[in-house]
């Protein structure tokens, strides 16, 4: 008989609870939310926990200030550290957040040596290769998310414009996550159709820089804060891929050696995504304007990386 996957949470703020919802409200496994604010984990942990009769969902939910209830815990979201103010660029956050999730990290690798880690912190690149060298993990089990959500939002934009179900709108959003992200319009469709036979290049073009502006743009409605609901609804496919081993193709942060050229650095790249983490990373033939962007990204990721101090 199976086990319930054990999914720890660190940062219990907005994106770490909104998580929390979306992994319990799937039946993904029991939540355990840490975080540094006394309270604040055990709230959340036990207002969601008696949400769970209602939709009728088996997860227990805990909430804690310290390591020990997490345990071997078979899957880590990072969430924790400082997020975005008007005005401020992903990377404004890197020095206060190398510290928040150095710290993590050493207790992640103290508590769960075998787990895989799902990094979420800001600038998300780079954040993920400081949590990779801080636990000594593998590659494979240490990932980033945001691929998904850049291309869930390239994706929603698309449905707007041809007001169709977002079911059917597939695309592919790689490179760091920043304003230097590459959506892909050689791997965008529609049903099935290339989404240059729906919408004309110059359209595409404003949607494709929404898309890269798409965190600012919520930034900018909040002013307290940044983006939760999609990036938890993000998070929580990532988490069902490895619970339920689906080896979903998705892109993520995934650590290169070689891949697209690019060495000893993480960015978002096409995976396969199942039980052993980054089980592969997809080599896909990409235009010479495609590799270039992509690789540009990369080099914004390395000189943040060439700047830390661990
Ligand atoms: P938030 O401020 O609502 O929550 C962050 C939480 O981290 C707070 O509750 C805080 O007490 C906690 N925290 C701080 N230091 C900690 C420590 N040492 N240990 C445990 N917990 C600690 O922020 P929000 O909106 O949840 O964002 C969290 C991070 O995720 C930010 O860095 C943000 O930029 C990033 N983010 C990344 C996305 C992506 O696509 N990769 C999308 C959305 C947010
Ligand atoms: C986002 O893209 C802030 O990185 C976060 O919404």
């Amino acid at each position: 008989m199976g086990k319930r996957a054990k999914i720890t949470i660190v940062g219990a703020g907005n994106v770490g609870a909104t998580t929390a919802h979306w992994v319990a409200s799937q039946e993904l496994g029991d939540v355990v939310l840490v975080d540094i604010l006394e309270g604040i984990p055990q709230g959340k942990a036990l207002d969601l926990m008696e949400g769970m009769p209602v939709v009728g969902c088996d997860c227990v939910l805990t909430g804690s200030n310290d390591y020990a209830p997490t345990a071997e815990s078979d899957i880590v979201v990072i969430t924790a550290g400082l997020a975005r103010q008007p005005g401020m660029s992903r990377d404004d956050l890197m020095a206060a957040n190398t510290k928040i999730v150095k710290s993590v990290a050493e207790e992640v690798a103290r508590y769960s040596p075998n787990t895989i880690v799902i990094v979420v912190s800001n600038p998300l690149d780079v954040m993920t290769y400081v949590t990779m060298k801080v636990t000594g993990f593998p590659p494979q089990h240490v990932m980033g998310m945001a691929g998904i959500l850049d291309t869930a939002r390239f994706r929603a934009f698309i449905g707007m414009e041809l007001g169709v179900s977002i079911e059917d709108i597939q695309a592919m959003v790689l490179g760091g996550h920043g304003d230097s992200m590459v959506p892909l319009i050689s791997c965008t469709s529609v049903g099935g159709i290339p989404v240059t036979q729906l919408i004309h290049s110059n359209r595409l073009a404003e949607i494709v820089q929404r898309t890269r502006d798409g965190g600012i743009e919520i930034v900018n409605y909040y002013k307290t804060g940044s983006a939760y609901y999609s990036p938890g609804a993000a998070v929580a496919q990532m988490v069902e891929a490895i619970v339920r081993d689906k080896k979903r193709v998705v892109p993520a942060a995934a650590y290169c050696q070689g891949e697209y050229g690019l060495e000893d650095v993480y960015v978002g790249a096409p995976i396969v995504l199942g039980a052993g983490g980054v089980e592969k990373i997809i080599k896909l033939e990409l235009s010479d304007e495609e590799l270039a962007a992509l690789r540009k990204s990369a080099d914004h990721v390395k000189a943040n990386i060439a700047k830390l101090e661990l």
